[in-house]
This record gives structure tokens, sequence and C-alpha cells, in this order.
């Protein structure tokens, strides 16, 4: 294993499924840096999945508890947060991320994405929006929120989860 120790955080973005459970994980496991998953602390503190968590409280508590784990983030360093994909959308949450953190964003093509969220149904905001169509139009909504957040563009399509981590600490 190799080691690195950041003085600062890294944040992974993007849509759903475009890979930043699966990139943070291999971060944590190859480099030894500590992990922070949002949506699992997230579900694991309110005691309820991120699905029952919408239903039952509504996306704007859900948001605000996004909000406020970042704010309780500004004070680690080397830890590679893997963010909902709706996190870059508040700029005082892209505020708190760049204050110790870089934010990497992951991109991956509609398509790409819906392969990856198939079967899959923990996703709230993808509920009648499982087409490449769907997928699109909220990415295209996303996307300048998502390219103004990031110190870092990877895309992610076709690419092994080995490659896409090499690749960030040969850019970053
Ligand atoms: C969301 C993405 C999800 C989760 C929630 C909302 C979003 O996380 O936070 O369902 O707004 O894009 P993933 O990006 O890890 O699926």
């Amino acid at each position: 294993n190799e080691e690195y120790s950041l003085p600062y955080n890294l944040f992974l973005i993007g849509f759903m499924g475009s890979g930043k459970s699966s990139v943070a994980a291999y971060l944590h496991r190859k480099y030894e840096m500590p992990l922070f998953e949002m949506d699992e602390t997230i579900a694991e503190r309110e005691g309820m999945s991120i699905p029952e968590l919408f239903e039952t409280m509504g996306e704007e508590y859900f948001r605000a508890a996004e909000t406020a784990l970042l704010i309780e983030l500004q004070s680690n360093q080397n830890t590679v947060v893997s963010c909902g994909g709706g996190v870059p959308m508040r700029a005082c949450n892209v505020e708190a991320m760049k204050r110790n953190g870089k934010v990497i964003l992951l991109t991956a093509s509609p398509e790409t994405i819906l392969t990856r969220v198939s079967g899959n149904d923990n996703r709230p905001l993808l509920k009648g929006r499982k087409n490449v169509a769907g997928i699109q139009a909220l990415m295209e909504q996303r996307r300048p929120c998502y390219e103004a957040a990031a110190d870092l563009t990877i895309a992610t399509d076709g690419k092994k989860v080995e490659e896409i981590c090499r690749e960030i600490f040969q850019r970053l």
C-alpha cells in the first residue's frame, strides 16, 4: 500500500452513478485515506434509508443535513469524501468544500450512468427518470454547478477504478 497524506480533503462530486463511492472506497483501501460517505452517514444518524428520509422528512431536510455534515468536515484533512450527487447545487456547500479541500468531478455519459444505476432502487430522484433522456435532462440542469465547483474533472466512461484513482493523483 502506498500512503499519501494530503494537507486537505478530497471531495468527490458528480451525478448519481458517476463512481464517487467506488473511487472513494478504493482510495480508502489502497492509500489508507480516511473515508467519509455522506449519504451513509446521514442514513445512519437518521436511522433510516435515503428513500425513507426523502419520503418522511422531505428533500429540504436531507439537504440541510448535507450542509451540516460539510461544516463538520472542515477540521479534517486527508479525508476522501464521497458527496451525494446534489451537494454542489448549494453555493454554501461549494464554499465549505473549497475551504479545506479539492473538488474532483467525476463524469460519465447518461448511457453509462443508466447501466450503473439500474437494478438499484435507493435513489429517490431517479424515480420516473430511469432512462437516457431523463438522466440527461437532470444532468444538463446540474452541469453548470458541477463544473463551477470542480478543481479537476475526470471522465470515467470505460475506465477502471484503479485508472481513475491514478489519474486523480497524477493531475492533482
Ligand atoms: C442525490 C444523490 C444521491 C443521494 C440522494 C440525492 C442527488 O447520492 O444523495 O438520493 O440529488 O443527486 P449519490 O450521488 O451517491 O447517488
